[in-house]
């Protein structure tokens, strides 16, 4: 193989991989030319192509290149992210663009041209970004986390909120977990941090009757996202990890953890008991059960106690003695008296 047909992204993450592996000492150009079997030129290449990205790399003659911490890195770049993500049982590619509308968009395309589940988008800035029931997502650029994956799980559409129960249990551990944050679940797809909003998931599926062929589970998490950043009224009801803990986190390190969550309860879903599994651990997560909530749907205010979710992650609310199933709705949690 020479350097002119050698898949460039491919050779990109494996001069990552024995940088990363070097823990932060230098490793020689010739050990690299011949590993790559390419020309010093093209290990060049590679080098600026990942300066590019955003990975701090040193160079010095005699010496070769070294890269220094790469879990101190908020690059969101997608080498540094497919070296996170190696291993995983799900996901293993990622898509970065620094602007795009919405990170649902390249792969809602890219599975309707057949693309295998496992495909990561990440974005340091939506133009469109897209939240539940037809709200707009904002974030500034730069400073949270935006992505979405492309899955083909083994579902019914009406088992579509699993999706999104999933993802909920996955950041809230890693907030808990990495940043010692401690979040909530607000039904159906909400994560909050003392009353304010960190994270919000929506997931697209297409499919039919009896199954689904692909589905697009996008997430928004505040990071770094400051008080400066923030409109008055926006500072009201959101939150970020950099607010909750006073410092900033990796972006690209908290993803590949969610990712890692994530992949492990949507392969417990597929198997046989899994979506019980997945129904009692949301059911112990989430604070809207047990509480009292108002809930609007359709423009129709219900005020009661949520008790539990069904099956497909409906929630149960006893409005006046009566059980009411909402599918889709919003969810305040009201403070009992
Ligand atoms: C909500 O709470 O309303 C859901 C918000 C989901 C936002 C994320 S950000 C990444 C992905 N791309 C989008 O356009 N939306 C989701």
């Amino acid at each position: 193989m020479n350097s002119d047909n050698f898949d460039e992204s491919t050779s990109r993450l494996r001069l990552f991989e024995f940088l990363a592996e070097a823990n932060g000492t230098f490793v020689a150009g010739s050990f690299l030319t011949e590993k790559l079997h390419s020309s010093r030129q093209a290990v060049f290449k590679l080098v600026g192509a990942l300066r590019k990205e955003g990975i701090n790399i040193e160079s010095i003659p005699q010496k070769g290149y070294m890269v220094h911490d790469i879990y101190d890195t908020d690059a969101m770049s997608p080498t540094l992210i497919d070296y996170l993500l190696k291993g995983d049982l799900i996901f293993n590619k990622c898509l970065y663009f620094n602007q795009i509308t919405s990170t649902q968009h390249p792969l809602k395309k890219l599975a309707l041209q057949n693309a295998p589940e496992g495909i990561v988008a990440v974005a340091d800035e939506q133009t469109e970004g897209r939240g539940r029931r037809g709200r707009t997502w904002l974030a500034p650029a730069g400073r949270n986390l935006l992505f979405s994956v492309l899955l083909r799980p083994c579902l019914c559409p009406g088992d579509v909120q699993l999706l999104n129960l999933a993802a909920g249990i996955a950041v809230k551990n890693v907030l808990l977990n990495k940043c010692h944050v401690p979040a909530e679940l607000k039904w159906p797809n909400d994560i909050l941090v003392n009353g304010k909003k960190i994270c919000g998931i929506l997931s697209e599926s297409a499919g039919e009757s009896d199954r689904i062929y692909y589905a697009v589970t996008g997430i928004g998490l505040n990071v770094n996202f400051s008080y400066e950043d923030m409109s008055e009224d926006v500072k009201n009801i959101a939150t970020s990890i950099l607010i909750e803990k006073g410092s900033s986190f990796s972006r690209p390190v908290l993803l590949a953890c969610i990712l890692r969550e994530f992949s492990l309860l949507l392969k417990a879903l597929g198997k046989g008991e899994g979506k019980a599994g997945l129904l009692s651990a949301y059911r112990e997560a989430c604070a809207t059960i047990g509480s009292k909530v108002s809930v609007i749907q359709d423009g129709e205010s219900y005020i009661g106690t949520a008790t539990d979710i069904t099956e497909q992650g409906a929630l149960i609310v006893n409005v006046n003695g009566n059980d009411i199933i909402f599918a889709a709705a919003d969810v305040h949690h009201l403070r009992m008296n």
